[in-house]
């Protein structure tokens, strides 16, 4: 990765913890987005063969209108399918600098098949018109190459997440397969199914009248098949997460982990029996709440998988802020030594005064710390203790704010006191 890591400049703590923000935003606008575009233009292609194999209208419409409905249009599949992608690979090159070699190439290899199954795709929803067999060949196409691409973009985030195993990895094939890599990518699938049935619900019933004036065959239809894939999953879906908690790595481990997986299971749950009454009650009126609970889930999901990363990582962290401090020392010169003439250096003494102190301190009034001759009478006759309280100053008045650490030199320290008690002392006179 050496190769990869020319491009990338070594990032300090705050700024890292910054696009590691940015990382769970764009997750959360990248998975249920490609989770539903994933679910729906496999239901659309799957009724599209059944549509034309049994002359089945109903199947048929269906198609249509999931691939419409779901595959939005093209600038959002830019803006939410493509554009995250990038950014992500971005920040995991900053976030494992000098870290995980060979991995991080695959990652973005992934693209290829990915961007690539985004198109088909979208060659079948525009070409759908033109009802021919050869663009449903495209779109099945289409849904190979973004089920590879996953997993490929899957199976590497997981070892990104596995340091422990970094050095031991030297072939592709070591990226792919784990247990780590099929967990995550199990619970993506069957989440992306999941969404897909709950967003069947929302977008055909609750959000619009898309179903206005269509034959009532139809609506059951529709909505029997949302209701019910949505469910089989969301019922699913607790178990893969639990083969995905179980694969981890040990470092990967944290009880917040666990608050945050049982936090899911319960929005699961809740999920899980909106969609059972309604599926009951053949109606669908919770399509909305169900909707939503589902994007908070996969929210929590992203958490669970960001503090995983942050549990096992924590060492590479330490590692990238101690290099960053490095590099930053080396960025500002260090200060002129100046042969020192100890406390009696007046001239340094009021050159440190002028430089340093008088941004907070006057001799005679108050600023943003106290006046001198109001501080300086404890310290007439030791000189010691002000030199040693301006090199590591400690909170003394409730009245003021604490001064902070100057950082300054011993001889400089030294110098400043001197000056300070002389001129406060000719003053006294
Ligand atoms: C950024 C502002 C700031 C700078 C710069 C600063 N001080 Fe202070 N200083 C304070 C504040 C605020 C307090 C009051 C702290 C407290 O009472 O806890 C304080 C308190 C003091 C005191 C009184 C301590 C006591 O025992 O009550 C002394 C002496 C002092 N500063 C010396 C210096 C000297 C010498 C320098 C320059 C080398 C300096 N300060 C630079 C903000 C500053």
């Amino acid at each position: 990765m050496q190769s990869f890591d020319q491009f990338i400049l070594l990032s300090t703590p705050a700024h890292l913890s910054l696009v590691k923000t940015l990382l769970i935003i764009m997750f959360l606008l990248h998975l249920p987005y490609i989770g539903i575009f994933i679910g729906s233009s496999f239901f659309s292609t799957w009724f599209n063969i059944s549509g034309r194999r049994k002359k089945n209208l109903l199947h048929s419409t269906f198609a249509r209108d999931l691939i419409d409905t779901f595959a939005f249009n093209k600038s959002i599949g830019i803006i939410l399918g493509v554009l995250p992608l990038l950014v992500i690979a971005l920040i995991y090159s900053q976030i494992l600098y000098q870290g995980n070699a060979i991995t991080l190439p695959y990652l973005v290899y992934s693209f290829l098949p990915i961007v690539l199954g985004l198109i088909f795709v979208y060659i079948y929803k525009y070409t759908f018109h033109f009802d021919k067999g050869i663009f449903t060949l495209i779109s099945g196409l289409g849904l190979l190459l973004l089920l590879a691409g996953y997993f490929v973009f899957i199976a590497c985030i997981a070892r990104f997440h596995d340091p422990e195993k970094w050095i031991f990895i030297k072939n592709p094939l070591q990226v792919l397969i784990g247990w780590n890599a099929i967990g995550s990518y199990l619970t993506f699938l069957t989440s992306s199914f999941a969404i897909t049935g709950v967003s069947i619900i929302f977008f055909f019933f609750s959000w619009g009248d898309k179903l206005k004036g269509v034959k009532s065959d139809y609506i059951e239809f529709v909505k029997k098949f949302g209701l019910i894939i949505g469910l089989i999953f969301t019922i699913l879906l607790p178990l893969f997460v639990v083969f995905y908690l179980i694969n981890l790595p040990d470092i990967a481990f944290s009880n917040i982990l666990i608050i945050i997986s049982i936090i899911l299971m319960i929005l699961l749950a809740l999920v899980t029996n909106l969609l059972s009454k309604m599926l009951q009650q053949s109606q669908t009126k919770f399509g909305t709440h169900a909707f939503v609970l589902f994007i908070v889930a996969f929210f929590v999901m992203i958490l669970n998988s960001d503090t995983a990363r942050e549990n096992s990582l924590k060492e590479h962290t330490k590692f990238l802020a101690l290099e960053s401090e490095a590099m930053l020392a080396k960025l500002i010169p260090p200060r002129e030594i100046e042969a020192g003439g100890g406390i009696t250096d007046y001239a340094k003494g009021e050159s440190v005064y002028k430089r340093v102190c008088s941004t907070c301190h006057r001799f005679d009034q108050r600023v943003v710390g106290p006046a001198y001759v109001t501080v300086l009478p404890k310290y007439e006759n030791d000189i010691q203790k002000l030199i040693t309280f301006v090199s590591n100053p400690q909170k003394v008045n409730p009245d003021y704010p604490p001064m902070p650490n100057l950082g300054l030199k011993i001889s400089e320290v030294e110098a400043v006191a001197g000056y300070l008690l002389k001129i406060y002392q000719e003053e006294d006179k």
